[in-house]
Parts: C-alpha cells; sequence; structure tokens
C-alpha cells in the first residue's frame, strides 16, 4: 500500500540548488534507499521529511495527509515521521536516564496514559529493539554502548508508533561487528510493525539485502530509482555504475553481514 509520497521537492541554501526536483513514492512494509555522493542532498531530504528543516517547495503525502513541506509541520503529523540518526548518543538529553527520554515522548503524544504503564511499554520497546538488560533505561546516554545507544534511540523513534521511521547512516558511527545486527532491525520492525523505512546509506552492500528499493542521488537529484537488484545488477547511469565497481566485493559468500542479515 502506498504510504508516503514526496512530490516536487526543491531546496537551495544560500542560492544553491541542493534538491532539484526529488521526487519518490514509499509502500508500507517497505525500505526505500537513499544513497549517493557526499553532500548530494539525502541528509536534506531526512530533515526535511522529518520537519527539522522547511523546504521551498514540495508536497508530502503521508497516510493519505497532505501536507506541504514548505511550511513547519504541526506536533501531531510530525511525531508520524521519527528520525535516526547516525551519532544518536548526540540526540540524546545527556541529563537524562534512558527511562526519562523513552518516557518523554510517550507521555507527550499520550502513547501510554497511565503512569504505572510507563516501565511496561519500556520493556516492551526494549525488547522489541533487542536491549536484553531492562537495568540499562536507568542508565544515562554515556554510559551505554554504541550500539546500545543506537538501539535505544530506534526504540525511542519507534514508541510513537510512526508511519515513516528515516535512519541516516544509522550505522555508519559503529563496530563493523555490529552494523549487520542493526540493519537487519530495521527490517524487522519495518515488516513486524508496517511502518515505512528511510534509509540513507553509502553503503551499497549493507543494502543489498535490505533495502526493497533504491534512490541513487547525484548534486541535489535522484538520478536512477528502481527495485535494488535491478539497480545493483543493471545500473544504467554511468554514476551508479561508478559506485558499485567501488564496492569490493558484492559477492554473497564473502560477506559476513550475509550471514547476520539472512531474516
Ligand atoms: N544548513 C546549511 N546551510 C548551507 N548549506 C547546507 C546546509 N546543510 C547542508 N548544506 C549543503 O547542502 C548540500 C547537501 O548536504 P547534505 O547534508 O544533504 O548531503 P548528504 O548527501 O547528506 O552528504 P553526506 O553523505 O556527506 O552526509 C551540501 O552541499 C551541504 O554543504
Ligand atoms: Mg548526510
Amino acid at each position: 500500500m502506498l504510504l508516503a509520497q514526496i512530490k516536487n521537492l526543491n531546496k537551495k541554501f544560500q542560492n544553491q540548488t541542493v534538491l532539484n526536483n526529488i521526487n519518490f513514492e514509499i509502500e508500507t512494509g517497505q525500505i526505500l534507499a537513499l544513497a549517493g555522493e557526499s553532500g548530494s542532498g539525502k541528509s536534506t531530504i531526512a530533515k526535511i521529511l522529518a520537519g527539522l528543516l522547511t523546504a521551498d517547495s514540495g508536497q508530502f503525502n503521508l497516510n493519505k495527509l497532505d501536507f506541504s513541506l514548505v511550511n513547519t509541520r504541526p506536533k501531531t503529523q510530525r511525531k508520524k515521521v521519527q528520525l535516526v540518526f547516525q551519532n544518536s548518543l548526540a540526540s540524546f538529553n545527556p541529563k537524562y536516564t534512558i527511562y526519562q527520554s523513552l518516557t518523554s515522548p510517550l507521555e507527550e503524544y499520550e502513547i501510554v496514559k497511565k503512569q504505572n504503564d510507563l516501565k511496561n511499554k519500556i520493556a516492551e520497546l526494549f525488547e522489541l529493539v533487542g536491549l536484553n538488560d531492562l537495568n540499562l533505561m536507568n542508565r544515562f546516554p554515556h554510559q551505554l554502548s554504541g550500539g546500545q545507544i543506537q538501539r535505544a534511540a530506534i526504540a525511542r523513534a519507534i514508541c510513537c508508533e510512526p508511519d515513516l521511521l528515516i535512519a541516516d547512516e544509522p550505522t555508519s558511527a559503529l563496530d563493523v561487528s555490529i552494523r549487520a545486527q542493526i540493519l537487519s532491525l530495521f527490517r524487522k520492525l519495518t515488516l513486524q510493525k508496517n511502518f515505512a523505512c528511510l534509509i540513507i546509506s553509502h553503503d551499497l552492500l549493507s543494502l543489498k539485502n535490505l533495502a526493497d528499493q533504491i534512490c541513487i542521488m547525484r548534486a541535489g537529484e535522484i538520478i536512477e530509482r528502481g527495485f535494488t537488484k535491478d539497480i545493483l545488477n543493471n545500473p544504467t547511469e554511468k554514476y551508479t555504475q561508478k559506485l558499485i565497481a567501488a564496492i569490493p566485493s558484492l559477492n554473497p559468500e564473502d560477506q559476513t553481514f550475509y550471514k547476520f542479515a539472512n531474516y
């Protein structure tokens, strides 16, 4: 089912075009990846959709809600689009425990109405994101490992039952050994919770088994878009061919990633 539709999105920074007529759609239960060179506008798209930046023009339909990207969106709509960053540690309030960071959106958006139910809800979220030790909720962000803080950030993002989860290079700050686990978590949650996921990544190899579709970006434009398999096996654009050629090996047999990612 079509969930999100981004139409004619444009953005300039100081007269420089950063996004030029961006169009794409995402379906429920689907992972769409944005890949492409540094500075091509990927994070700018993420910030605009999450309501952290306004666009110069563009429309965004989300689950039959139709809203402009030019205006700052109200809280009720913002809640439906959640963002996970590369550096999640910096996105947590250092003075809050994980428990406090997770309960504040639950209370703000009235997801949990009774105070007594909060702990159970956090426990449920911990289980969903693979945080096995409930005592971690009493720690401060800096007292968690990189993988744990990323899982906590994912818990915070999904606690409000979003329609669209956007992850901007969610594993690039992590040790290689846990990247695949975190990526497969996005796959699991997207199916289980039936939202859609927009993942931004430079790592075409990881996207191979993760993303249903890929948009390849260059200099503010989507230059190629399609099913991941088609794009990786038969890229039409020279630029995409170059990106793929730069991957050391796309041979599944060689990659530890695939051992984790057989979901
Ligand atoms: N607040 C800003 N003011 C001015 N220019 C900006 C601002 N934010 C981003 N830009 C510029 O917009 C362009 C796109 O940036 P963006 O962060 O979206 O790229 P990206 O594709 O996410 O790159 P990376 O892969 O390095 O994260 C870049 O040229 C960047 O310098
Ligand atoms: Mg970026």
